[in-house]
């Protein structure tokens, strides 16, 4: 079996795709027939992309570099210099692997996708068993991700067409699969007659740096929200699928996603915020403005906290709170199924401590952890009664599964694709069902005259975020 990473030399395939190729390799899950070829217009030798793809894999795997394994990956790699946007690249890659079954990761700006299609098409590439692997983002808008949707979908059928969600191939999204399907616990609390609503937070301290070029004409919304963020609220509400089989999984993920309640631009500005970063201090260093880094005046948002609502009978009523930024204070990517509050207190007031409600918080980043606040009766005797506390049941990943490596998610999405399992990767009718609502959004935001907030690099996003969320009768867990 042939990977031809097109864009071989770029960043993505430096610092995650070779990486997790070697860790694959490194743990026996490469078959001795898989050859890596990296394929881009740089004039480079086999013998310079093997140092460059091990250079990278190397710097990546740090401790975890064995020299061994190193060396068995290298005999792998092959370069082709070529352009796949034309039809004479497309031959000379054919005349390379030939027949044999091929997996083309495009990792290259989806404005060459239709391009590369075609001529992969004309160069008699495309048949089955051989299938594509594209990288987001699919199109900027309905629109744009149709036609390009469209384009592959004439080279490559939907069942040899894997769209990356790299947040799908994070082991705690997929331990929200295990925590909700494993467990008969959850299942019968977890609609909203015990759910008062649930938080999805995304926070990255880094700027956007030297990727406003593509981020200035993205924003949070496109970036982060209309993608990574909507799968996770997916995965938290949608119905149990019949089986892990790709089909049964995507067709309740599209229906959590159609159901979506679309945003006019009357309520557009009580439910939701775009913000961006002012100069500020992160991570103990002055840092400058988004403004600053674009240099020039742009209304893009860096930061977006936004009201959802799930339109069918186990969420009615039960607000989805999202909210992505970069230069945040931290980095946290953490979701809360917040429960309601015990109907009745029998400890009024008992002691000063009140009766919380549970709240069942999943990190995902940077620690990976999964709790369940519970409230105790502090140890003690009090002549008032009983005083309570909260205190989280945590099943603390790290401890019980050992430190090891953090694996990348690239890893567990490459040997899927190599397995033709598709279960965690995008159908087409899911990323139009949330480009649909997406742009509902903007389409808002714009009718609604919805500017940017200023925020401090640094801080937790712009004030109008809590007063949005204070207006909804809630507030962000922090
Ligand atoms: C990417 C976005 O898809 O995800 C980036 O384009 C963002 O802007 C990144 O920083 C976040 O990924 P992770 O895995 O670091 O949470």
């Amino acid at each position: 079996m042939k990977i031809v990473i097109v864009g071989g030399t770029g960043d993505l395939s430096r610092r995650m795709l070779l990486p997790a190729l070697y860790f694959l390799d490194a743990d026996g899950l490469l078959g001795p027939d898989v050859e890596v070829i990296g394929l881009s217009r740089q004039s480079l030798d086999q013998a310079g992309f093997r140092d460059m793809a091990l250079a990278a894999v190397r710097e990546r795997a740090g401790a975890d570099y064995d020299a061994a394994v190193a060396a068995r990956f290298a005999d792998r790699i092959d370069y082709i210099p070529a352009d796949l946007s034309n039809a004479a690249g497309a031959q000379t890659l054919k005349a390379r692997i030939g027949d044999a079954e091929t997996i083309f990761y495009l990792s290259v700006s989806p404005s060459l996708f239709d391009g590369i299609c075609l001529s992969l098409k004309a160069a008699g590439l495309t048949a089955a068993p051989n299938r594509i692997v594209l990288e987001k983002p699919i199109g900027r808008d309905g629109p744009s991700s149709g036609a390009i949707n469209g384009a592959v979908a004439n080279a490559f059928s939907e069942d040899r067409t894997y769209r990356i969600d790299h947040y799908l191939g994070k082991e705690t999204v997929q331990n929200l699969i295990a925590l909700r399907f494993g467990n008969a616990l959850f299942e019968p609390l977890w609609t909203g007659r015990s759910i008062d609503h649930v938080q999805i937070t995304v926070a990255e301290t880094e700027g956007v740096g030297d990727r406003w070029p593509y981020y200035n004409d993205y924003g949070a919304l496109r970036d982060m929200l209309q993608n990574h963020m909507l799968q996770l609220l997916c995965l938290v509400a949608m119905e149990p699928p019949a089986s892990l089989d790709p089909d049964s999984v995507r067709n309740e993920k599209v229906k959590i996603l159609r159901s979506l309640r679309p945003i006019g631009a009357g309520e557009i500005g009580q439910l939701s915020v775009r913000g961006q970063y002012r100069a500020g201090v992160a991570a103990g260093k002055a840092t400058g403005s988004y403004v600053e880094e674009c240099g020039q005046p742009t209304d893009t948002e860096t930061y977006v906290a936004l009201c959802a609502h799930i339109d069918n009978w186990r969420w009615a009523g039960v607000p989805f709170l999202m909210r992505t930024g970069k230069r945040m204070a931290e980095k946290r990517t953490q979701i809360v199924i917040q429960f309601k509050p015990v109907p009745h207190s029998i400890f009024p007031g008992a002691g000063g401590a009140d009766v919380l409600a549970n709240k069942l918080v999943i990190d995902l980043q940077p620690d990976e952890d999964i709790s369940l606040l519970l409230m105790n009766k502090t140890p003690g005797l009090d002549r008032d009664g009983f005083r309570l506390s909260p205190l989280p049941l945590s099943l603390s990943l790290a401890t019980a599964f050992g430190g090891g490596r953090r694996r990348i998610a690239y890893e567990r999405l490459l040997m899927d694709v190599i397995h033709n399992n598709s279960t965690l990767f995008v159908r087409r009718d899911e990323v139009e069902a949330s480009w649909a609502w997406i742009d509902g959004v903007r389409a808002a935001w714009a009718e609604a005259g919805v500017t940017c907030r200023p925020y401090d690099a640094g801080g937790w996003g712009p004030v109008a975020a809590y007063n949005m969320i204070a207006q909804l009768g809630r507030s962000w867990n922090e």
